[in-house]
């Protein structure tokens, strides 16, 4: 009989944690136990899964006691910080998909499709990227094995989940003509290239994050990767304007056919392209627009678009718990 195991939902009442849920049910995840467990707040609520309801816990120092296989994680840093520690001490390997844990160098950062095998039995806390980098590394790690890339310009328009159940409530007050109460300017009818707090520097460090994320999941310490990102008033779905300088030339036919054959990649051929719309619910990267850029030598721009609460958070995370058990590594 297939083996099946404990897990732990942290931060289930959130859009994230919601997503696990269903991500869990979709991909029908072989689960033995589920418990699910979020702030004091919400302690008492209840959650269903698998048509069955759940009573929501609170997380406290004691909620790993009992013991779990996998803790799955999205309640944001802080409760990363304090808690994965705390699950990976009693042995429960922690898929975490806040930004704390994501750039410290003992701590791999996954996308299974382009970087699983970096995983080993000794990984308890293991971190989930950005969202928009998810998307984007996907494509991205096609090309690098073709041409070798050389340069990375990301401009990214991301949709209002990727701030939880806060931002996409600015986005509906918005159509009602009420001020936002989470965003510094109006969403509706708008945008602005903001996305987490501005650093020294004048990039974002949402923007910081991709460039980071990209170099650490790509393993290539010195790529030149610089990014826009903008926030779009679109509920679920990032779209992101990759412009790519590589080593060797490029020969378009066979990147098409590249992507063609990815099991991971919706290739949308000639004047098709993705839009959010196209993508919501679904758990692959959807590639068009690829054309040479006329102003580079070995210059290339596409457009990425995914369902950012699920391939860019719970689906990857649940992807990875996947590959450990597929590869016997929990
Ligand atoms: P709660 O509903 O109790 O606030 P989002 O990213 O959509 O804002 O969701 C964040 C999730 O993280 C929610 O489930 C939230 O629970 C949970 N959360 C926030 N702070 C804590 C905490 N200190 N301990 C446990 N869960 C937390």
């Amino acid at each position: 009989m297939n083996k099946k195991y404990r897990v732990a939902v942290v931060g289930a009442t959130g859009m994230v944690g919601q997503t696990f849920i269903k991500v869990l049910e979709d991909r029908k995840f072989p689960v033995s136990e589920i418990t699910f467990f979020a702030s004091k707040r919400s302690a008492g609520s209840l959650v269903s899964f698998n048509g069955m309801n759940f009573v929501v816990e609170e997380l406290t120092e004691n909620s790993f006691d009992n013991g779990f296989d996998i803790a799955l994680f999205s309640a944001g840093g802080e409760t990363s910080l304090k808690f994965a520690p705390i699950a990976a001490s009693h042995g429960v390997v922690v898929i975490d998909n806040s930004s704390a844990w994501r750039m410290k160098d003992h701590i791999k950062l996954v996308v299974p499709e382009v970087n699983s095998h970096v995983l080993t039995k000794n990984d308890l806390i293991i971190a989930n990227p950005n969202c928009s980098t998810i998307q984007s590394v996907v494509p991205l790690d096609v090309i690098h094995k073709l041409f070798t890339v050389n340069r990375v310009i990301y401009s990214t328009y991301q949709a209002v989940s990727g701030s939880g159940y806060k931002g996409v409530m600015d986005l509906k007050n918005g159509y009602e003509n009420k001020e936002p109460e989470f965003y510094k300017k109006q969403i509706f009818d708008n945008c602005f290239p903001h996305i987490d707090d501005f650093l020294d520097n004048g990039y974002t460090k949402e923007e910081k994050k991709m460039m980071d994320e990209t170099r650490k999941i790509l393993g290539l310490s010195h790529l030149k990767v610089s990014a826009t990102c903008v926030r779009i008033p679109v509920t679920v779905g990032h779209s992101v304007s990759i412009n790519v300088e590589c080593e060797k030339p490029i020969d378009l036919n066979q990147l098409i056919e590249a992507f063609k054959q990815h099991q991971d990649i919706v290739y949308y051929e000639g004047r098709d392209y993705p839009t959010p719309q196209d993508v919501v619910g679904n758990d692959l990267v959807h590639v068009g627009r690829l054309r040479k850029d006329l102003s580079a030598e070995n210059g290339i721009h596409l457009w990425a678009v995914a369902d950012n609460v699920r391939k860019g958070a719970a689906t990857n995370a649940i992807q990875i718990a996947e590959y450990l058990i597929k590869e016997n590594l929990i």
